[in-house]
């Protein structure tokens, strides 16, 4: 049987924190483990562009993130791991779908109503055009399935009718990828728990703190309760439930909450060491990951080669069938 393939990538904004970890990253492991399937993980820079950023900083974000998925688990004997610019193919075919893409499908995307709101001083073209790159970055490697949470699946809708509507006005090109749905584990921010954990704006807890910045950071947890419960104590029980195997624990936490016994310091301490403990490998590896300059530099060319191979080979079709020279 022909072997799947499955794409999913991470916007450059940050590195990566325990809800990018929980929502995305873990589970791209275990894709990349339990699927008969070849994978490609890559780093979208390109789309971190669309909202404000500084070179220093994306430099630092694209290497970080790259680091995060190896020390995580993505092993580049497997799976094919690179960075969205240094693939020219992107940038091109994305040029094309904004070209068969009609003005108003990308003006509806609730993705670019938030950051057109969120951003009203930086609202370029990019951020408009957004998703016709997606659909680039998917299409190019024709892949099976694209594993997204729920906030990204109208993209990927769109992607699917950006490659209905190529083939049928210029003949079968790409397969139409389905949503391969990721657990949509929602981590809410410590400090402000209606809100989901966020890269910007937002203290969350990085894959490699050291245990000391995740005790601080907890510490500061918000507890308090409202008419609706407290969405805080949950999101700790939550975290507890995700990083602590010995379930007894958490399960005595909830009875002390239900019967309002629950001492919250106590519950960040735990869950504090237990975020420590769980990620201590990650932390080492990542360390001698971005260490070893040589190595990165290795995964990212041999990523790109590979990468590059599929998706010039995906372009030239393309090109020869809209008539480009
Ligand atoms: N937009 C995705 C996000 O914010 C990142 C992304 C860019 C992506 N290109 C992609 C995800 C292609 C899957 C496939 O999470």
């Amino acid at each position: 049987m022909k072997q799947e393939i499955i794409l999913s990538g991470i916007r450059a904004t940050s590195k990566l924190h325990i809800g990018n970890y929980l929502g995305a990253l873990k589970q791209y492991v275990e894709i990349q483990n339990e699927a008969n399937a070849h994978c490609y993980f890559f780093i979208a820079d390109l789309h971190a562009l669309t909202t404000p950023f500084e070179p220093k900083k994306l430099r630092e974000n694209t290497i970080n993130v790259v680091a995060d998925y190896l020390a995580a688990g993505i092993d580049p004997k497997k799976s094919t791991i690179f960075i969205q610019s240094q693939i020219l193919e992107h940038a091109e075919l994305a040029w094309i779908f904004n070209c068969i893409t009609q003005l108003p499908e990308l003006e509806k995307m609730t993705q670019y109503k938030d950051k057109a709101k969120e951003h009203k001083e930086n609202i370029n073209v990019g951020l408009l055009a957004y998703p016709t790159l997606m659909a680039a970055d998917i299409l190019l490697y024709k892949p099976s399935m694209v594993p997204v949470g729920d906030d990204q699946t109208q993209h990927l809708e769109l992607a699917r009718d950006i490659a209905r509507k190529f083939n049928k006005k210029f003949g079968k090109t790409f397969p139409e990828p389905k949503n391969f749905l990721l657990k949509p584990l929602r981590i809410k921010s410590i400090k402000n728990p209606e809100k989901k954990m966020s890269k910007t704006g937002d203290d969350p807890i990085y894959l490699d703190d050291t245990p000391a910045e995740i005790h601080a950071k907890l510490k500061k947890a918000v507890t308090a309760t409202s008419g609706e419960g407290s969405p805080g104590v949950d999101n700790l029980l939550f975290l507890l439930e995700q990083f602590n195997s010995d379930s007894k624990i958490s399960a005595q936490f909830r009875a002390a909450q239900k019967d309002g016994t629950i001492k919250y310091s106590e519950l960040k301490t735990v869950l504090a060491d237990s975020i420590a403990d769980y990620f201590a490998d990650f932390r080492a590896k990542k360390k001698e990951i971005l260490t070893d300059k040589q190595y990165l530099a290795q995964v990212l060319s041999d990523g790109a080669s590979k990468a590059r191979e599929i998706a010039h080979e995906t372009l030239t079709e393309v090109k020869q069938k809209i008539g480009l020279l």
